[in-house]
């Protein structure tokens, strides 16, 4: 059989609002065409982000009534510890509020002025916390990666020469570690394999440098290896997902995606010393480390969320949900970035309105033309969100999907939004900023059509 169906049965549902195109229209403009600036109730389809967006599980639900509110030592946090230990083999697990938190601890440890973290693309939280602490972000992305037609089965790998040649001219004194973002999200949600994983501790190893994930999706990375790489396909996920945290010396984990969680992070690390001074760090400004910023309810909401994942029957669903919604726009004429990555689908808004020129904001078109067509929110990756004075390698529109909660039909409907847009794309205007910070634009400036 073709179709694959969600594997699980719907127990509890949220009303959304149907919108007519005519309301749509007005509350666009009384938002000054940044669909950030819209109400959550006047969204039809959400697909904003997959972060925090999961539905949880009527075990996760029923974990949220079992949270030990215990202020040192709850039992939530050993029930979370137990479940992490068992999936990555880590000892020393930290939770946190958020990824951003986890990066923000450990940057403020091993970053600094002078310093240089190569990543195979940093995400934009990483990228700031790295800064902010003085250090250089470097992105060692491989060629195909910045290529939206190649096919390319892990365009999210690291380019592994371009890794050596770093430490070769900057020395390895002035790395403090080098991270890996599994599934590489900046990258359009492309995975990573795990002979790059190997490749890049190889050279960690040869230098002696820690290697890091940001392993916000790595169960859907774990997911792409099993059905993708040669030789993987008869080994279990959990298998997989333990042999690339045994490569890592440390993570960040934004549960927030496959944490199947609204809130929550982790920090991981090995080496006890700087896993001490993490604890401190995370006293400072999170909280205790049995509880990290976190209710115990989140922790063992987080627990479930983490056992769930791995399922092969979620990841199959999960992972064909996405592929299924980027087949379909190729078939309608739309331009996605190929293949299909785990989290979204983003679409090439330069190839949708070429008669937009990129000052205009072709991708931010788009995402008005969705919302004016069928109440779908999605976000603009081009020259709105890189800010003033940076070009941007594709003007792109992605669509992230939550976890668990849109069905077939729901996709149908946008592919069919996004078809019936495309045919009517000589009508899509192009847009001026008319208000707007300097920095991370993208969520609070006012445009005008042109
Ligand atoms: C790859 C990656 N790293 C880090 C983060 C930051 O996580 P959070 O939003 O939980 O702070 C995100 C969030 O989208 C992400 O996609």
């Amino acid at each position: 059989m073709k179709t694959i169906i969600e594997p699980f049965r719907v127990k509890s549902v949220e009303p959304f609002r149907m919108t007519t195109r005519k309301e749509r229209e007005a509350i666009l403009r009384a938002a000054c065409f940044n669909p950030f600036l819209i109400h959550g109730r006047d969204v039809m389809i959400d697909l904003l982000t997959d972060s925090g967006t999961s539905a949880m599980s009527s075990e996760q639900w029923a974990g949220v009534m079992r949270g030990d509110e215990t202020y040192a030592g709850s039992e939530s946090f050993y029930r979370l510890r137990d479940v992490l230990h068992d999936l990555t083999g880590f000892q020393n697990i930290l939770p946190t509020h958020q990824g951003r938190a986890s990066e923000r601890i450990l940057f403020e440890l091993v970053g600094g002025a002078g310093k240089i973290v190569p990543n195979n693309a940093h995400f934009d939280t990483t990228r700031a916390n790295t800064e902010h602490s003085g250090a250089e972000a470097v992105d060692l992305a491989i060629p195909e990666a910045s290529q939206p037609r190649n096919r390319h089965p892990f365009k999210g790998n690291m380019d592994v020469g371009a890794l050596e040649a770093l430490i070769r001219r900057v020395g390895r004194d002035r790395i403090p570690v080098v991270m890996m973002t599994v599934t590489n999200n900046t990258c359009g949600g492309q995975p990573v394999s795990l002979e790059n994983l190997r490749a890049v501790r190889k050279v960690c190893d040869a230098h002696r440098l820690p290697l890091f994930l940001d392993a916000c999706r790595f169960a859907e990375n774990a997911w792409f290896i099993r059905t993708r790489e040669r030789g993987q396909g008869g080994r279990g996920v959990r298998e997989i997902v333990r042999e690339m945290f045994d490569l890592a010396d440390g993570a960040t984990i934004s549960a927030k995606k496959d944490g199947l969680v609204n809130i929550g992070g982790l920090l991981m690390i090995r080496e006890p010393g700087l896993f001490q001074r993490a604890c401190n760090l995370l006293i400072l400004t999170e909280g205790y480390v049995t509880y990290g910023g976190l209710a115990g309810r989140d922790l063992e909401a987080m627990a479930q969320g983490f056992r769930e994942v791995v399922e092969d029957d979620y990841l199959g669903y999960r992972v064909r949900g996405v592929e299924y919604l980027g087949e379909k726009l190729l078939a309608s004429g739309v331009q996605v970035i190929e293949p299909a990555g785990g989290h979204a689908i983003y679409i090439d808004a330069a190839h949708f309105a070429p008669h937009i020129p990129r000052d205009q904001f072709p991708g931010q078109a788009l995402v008005c033309g969705l919302y004016r067509i069928g109440g779908i929110r999605s976000c603009e990756i081009g020259s709105v969100m890189a800010g003033p004075g940076r070009t941007p390698a594709m003007e792109l529109v992605r669509l992230a999907i939550p976890r668990r909660v849109y069905t077939q039909s729901h996709i149908d409907y946008v592919a069919e939004a996004c078809g019936e847009l495309y045919a009517q794309r000589d009508e899509l205007r192009g847009l001026r900023i008319v208000e707007g910070p300097e920095v991370l634009r993208h969520f609070t400036a006012k445009f005008a059509e042109i």
